[in-house]
């Protein structure tokens, strides 16, 4: 972009920097909105290691996502007899997954290593590794990590269907509405992965090959999606914690009911 600012070092420029605008702003809410998911999520993960047994992450029929793999528990005898919360095994997934992110890595090198802390808006470190070193090499493990996170989609709509299952009759109550809002943003903020686009739609030379006609349909949705992966990545956090949220004042007695139609 063109500027009619002066050429500086970079510690002039954190003194006086180029941009007058607020860009600190995204920054600022980044880290707020990040660290509140970790805590908030490790409390409840660490809740049901302190107090096994209980049933503040399920409401029937709602499962909290993050006790999605609370089935493995019961299913594996010397885990059973363990007060390890289930919710362990499921949050190094979406963790990973995001911190590994390609839009995360932008965000969060700006947000939590001010590395640089927006565009235009300069440095005060002279050396570039990249991501060639240790520990940011380990961030390559995203496109393992996609794996991971697309199985725990699937099992969001097994968790979502059943959400709709009121002792054997179809009903459709807040929980299920908001299990549905839920397994969609998660959808569309693991689908629109950068890795997952390449995946469908790279590594080929031609389109009209045998097969081609496929992948470039795909790689179409992918790339229209993928424009968005930034607002999927946030409406996916927040309504995981949304549905979470729900099933545990729910649980507490804050909500005395999940209001619901069955039919
Ligand atoms: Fe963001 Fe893969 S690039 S989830």
């Amino acid at each position: 972009m063109a500027t009619n600012a002066p050429a500086t070092t970079g510690a002039t420029c954190i003194a006086h920097p180029v941009r007058q605008d607020a860009w600190w702003v995204t920054p600022l809410l980044t880290v707020v909105v990040f660290v509140g998911f970790i805590i908030y999520s490790s409390w409840r993960a660490l809740e049901g290691f302190y107090q096994p047994g209980t049933t503040h992450f399920i409401q029937e029929p709602y499962v909290s996502p993050l006790y999605a793999l609370h089935f493995v528990k019961s299913g594996w005898g010397f885990l059973a007899s363990t007060n390890v919360s289930p919710a362990l095994f499921v949050l190094p997934i979406p963790l990973f997954f995001r911190l590994t992110c390609y839009y995360f890595r932008k965000a969060g090198y700006r947000s939590f290593l001010a590395d640089p802390r927006a565009c235009a808006v300069p440095e005060s470190r002279k050396k570039y590794a990249g991501e060639t070193v240790m520990p940011w090499v380990w961030v390559n493990l995203h496109r393992i990590t996609f794996f991971f996170a697309a199985a725990l989609v699937f099992l969001t709509y097994k968790d979502t269907v059943e959400a709709y299952i009121f002792d054997g009759r179809f009903g459709i109550g807040v929980g299920s509405l908001l299990y549905t809002l839920e397994a969609v943003m998660v959808t569309l903020y693991t689908f629109s992965c950068h890795y997952f686009r390449h995946l469908v739609g790279g590594k080929i030379d031609c389109f009209d090959c045998p097969g081609g006609a496929v992948r470039y349909s795909l790689w179409r949705w992918v790339t229209a999606w993928n424009v968005s992966h930034m607002q999927w990545f946030w409406a996916s956090l927040v309504s995981i914690m949304l549905i979470d949220l729900y099933i545990r004042l729910l649980g507490a007695g804050v909500i005395p009911q999940d209001p619901r139609i069955v039919f």
